[in-house]
This record gives C-alpha cells, structure tokens and sequence, in this order.
C-alpha cells in the first residue's frame, strides 16, 4: 500500500529492505532523531519491505512508515524514497544492491557488502556505472572510545608499534542446541562464514588508519558441524565458526607489525564484545565494549610502566540531548552511523568520521579471500 504525501523536501526519506533484526533497529534510530542536535538535516523511516508479514506488522507502530510490501521492487519505484538501507541474508545483497543503485537510489548497504570478493567487486562496478552515494554499515568506530583511539593512532607518541589486534567475540555458539539460521549456512552467507557476519567490525578502523595487511596467515576453525534444523531433525552447520587472521602491516618505521583480526562466534562468555589494542614502546591504547566506558592509555617513561585507566562519556561523533557523562550504547553508535551516512551524503561531515566506504568492504574482503586461501594451503598468502 502506498499513497501519495508532499514531504519536507530538507528530509531525507529512507526506505528499508529486510526489517529483521538490523531493520528495526534503523528504525530505532530514526525514530529519535530529533535527539541529534548538530545536524540539520532530518531523516524519516517512509517505506519497508519484507517477505515476513509479521515483520511487517511490528513496523506498522512506527508512525512516519507510509509503504509497506513484501516485494523490494515497490520500494524501488517509490518516489518518496531517497535512500535505502538493505539488512540481508549475504546471498541477496549482490542482486538487491544493484537493483536499488539501478533504480535511482543511494544506499546504505549492510556488510559483508556481497558474499564473497566478486560480488563485492562487481557491486563496486555497479557504483561506479550509477554514480550514487553508498556506504557501507559498521558502527564501532562511532563510540566515543573508539575515536580516541583513531586520534591516538594518528598522532599519538606509540614509539615504535609493537602489535596490534582488533577482536569482535560472541559466544551463543557455543550451544550445540541452538537451532540453525540462514548466518551458519554457506550458501546464504558465504564460504567466508563468521569473518563474513563479524570481520568488517575487526577490518574498519585498521583499514581507515592505512593499516591493510600485506600477508595473512589464517586459522579458521569449525567447531560445531551440524545444529538442530528447528522441526525435530538435524542441519548442516558448513561455516566457520571462529577466523583467526594474522597479518602484517607497515606502520612507521616498522616494515612488519604483526596485526590480528579475530571473528568468534565461540568465545566462551562474550555477548558482542568488541576490541580493540594498539601496543607500542612508549606509547598504546586498549578498549574493550566488555567495559564499556573504560578507555586504558600506556605511557612509559624510562623504566616506569603504567596503564591509566579513563571513564568516558559521551563524546560521539554527532552531537546529541545526552549528557556528557551517560555512557553510549549499540542503539546509539547504530544512530552517529546513519548520522554520518546522512551528513556525508549531503556534504556536511565537516571533518568528522565518515561510514565505511565501498574501497574499504572491497579491501576488506581481500583479507577474507586471502584467510581462506591461507587456510586451504596452510601458508602465508598475499592479500589482492
Ligand atoms: N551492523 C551490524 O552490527 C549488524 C548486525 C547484525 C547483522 N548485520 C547484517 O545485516 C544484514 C541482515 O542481518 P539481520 O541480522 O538483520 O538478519 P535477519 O535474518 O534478522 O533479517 C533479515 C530479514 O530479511 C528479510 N528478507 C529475506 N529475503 C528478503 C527479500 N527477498 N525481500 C525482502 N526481505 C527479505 C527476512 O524476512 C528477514 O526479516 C546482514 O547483512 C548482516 O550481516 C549487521
């Protein structure tokens, strides 16, 4: 259903595809908009399709959705939609994105950015031919922690860089019970697997901060092979469970600094902990959203060693009606995301940190192509 409306041309109108688990939070964060008080663009949920009626019935409670159809196809041809967000199974992204670049739109676009490096090379292609704005999703950066240690990696005094390592852990894996879903099959996921759900969170900042791995050196690992298919019998689970990716990156002086991403999906205990450590010799930084408001900083002077540890507050990207010494929360990092992807789209990031761009998924599934070689062949591989 759909009819006609004459919106404030100043706002733009978002449209989703797929309103599951990452669609209705957009919608959480659109709902509060008027929450952001440093940028003065609006932006308004109109329109969603779903093949899932009930996921369209949850988004009949968002007052500004005016359009909602179980074919993506309607969303496309409707005028009142600027940009879209697609939240997909990974086998539909390639089509669904080329379609929506196809129809006139920008797009915010959900990672892995395609199943595999093809597809993401080919959606690059299609950005290329069409000329429109996308990005693509991947909110850790925003948390205020987090642009500390992009500021500190910058400019900091590390001395020389000893490691690095960015982690991204879950563990409700670990439950052989848990029933199958479309995320622990190859076929709608990708033979990448875990480094395909989690590895853009791990490759985005070292990739913004120049820090691509040359070489890696991959340990993937199945742990779980089958699950229960959730009508009394048994599923093949075929992906990876858990990717250890062990680069090396120049920084500095320094030719070869061992950098490692790690993507678990078994890590005993951790719900979406996400990490990030950069060691020098005078110098590092660590955070972790297991603490969520505790940035640690190394200083070492002579022999004295010594990590200080910092309550943050809320110092996000984007300005908001919350105080400055609440802590941030995942609605919130998910809000400065689409705050950037909207500001940038019109222009007016003004310096500050943008969403991941389409180079940045390409690269990073370089490094995931690369794994998978590098565990096929029990060698060290050059990243493409
Ligand atoms: N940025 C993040 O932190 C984050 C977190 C989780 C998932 N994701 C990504 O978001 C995407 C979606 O994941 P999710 O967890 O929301 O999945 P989900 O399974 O919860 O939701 C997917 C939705 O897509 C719908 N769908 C399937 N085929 C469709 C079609 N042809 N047309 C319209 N709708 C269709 C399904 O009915 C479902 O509601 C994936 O790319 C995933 O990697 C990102």
């Amino acid at each position: 259903m759909s009819h006609s409306h004459s919106p404030d041309p100043s706002t733009v109108r978002v449209g989703i595809i797929g309103g599951g688990l990452m669609g209705k939070e957009a919608a959480s964060a659109f709902g509060r908009w008027f929450a952001l008080t440093d940028l003065p663009i609006k932006a308004e949920l109109v329109a969603v399709a779903d093949l899932a009626e009930p996921v369209l019935d949850w988004f009949r409670a968002v007052p500004t959705v005016r359009h909602l159809t179980t074919d993506y196809h309607q969303i496309l041809a409707d005028p009142e939609v600027d940009v879209v967000y697609c939240a997909l199974p990974h086998h539909l992204h390639e089509r669904v994105y080329n379609d929506v670049l196809d129809a006139g739109k920008d797009l915010l676009a959900e990672k892995p950015f395609g199943i595999d490096l093809g597809a993401a090379r080919r959606i690059v292609e299609k950005i290329e031919a069409t000329g429109r704005f996308v990005r693509c999703s991947s909110e850790f950066p925003f948390l205020p922690a987090s642009q500390r240690v992009i500021d500190y990696a910058r400019t900091g005094d590390i001395g020389r860089v000893i490691e690095i390592v960015c982690a991204f852990h879950h563990s409700s894996d670990l439950n052989p019970d848990k029933p199958i879903n479309w995320k622990r099959q190859v076929k709608h996921c990708g033979e990448i697997g875990v480094m395909g759900d989690l590895g853009m969170h791990v490759a985005h900042i070292p990739l913004r901060l120049g820090w691509k791995p040359r070489r890696v050196f991959a340990q993937l690992s199945q742990i779980w092979s089958e699950r229960p298919d959730g009508h009394g019998g048994m599923a093949a689970c075929d992906t990876w469970d858990n990717a250890l990716i062990h680069g090396e990156v120049a920084v500095g002086d320094r030719e070869a600094v061992p950098m490692r991403w790690e993507t678990k999906r078994l890590s005993p205990g951790a719900t979406n902990t996400w990490f990030i450590e950069i060691h020098g010799t005078t110098g590092g930084i660590k955070y972790s959203t297991a603490e969520p408001k505790t940035l640690w900083t190394f200083r070492r002077e002579g022999n004295t060693q010594a990590w200080t540890r910092e309550d943050l507050g809320f110092g996000t990207p984007f300005k908001t009606i919350t105080g400055g010494i609440f802590e941030p929360g995942f609605p919130d990092i998910l809000q400065q995301m689409w705050a950037a992807f909207i500001a940038e789209r019109a222009g007016q990031l003004n310096g500050r940190f943008g969403c991941a761009t389409p180079a940045e998924a390409v690269a990073s599934h370089e490094v995931f192509a690369a794994a998978l070689e590098s565990h096929k062949s029990g060698r060290a591989v050059d990243v493409g």
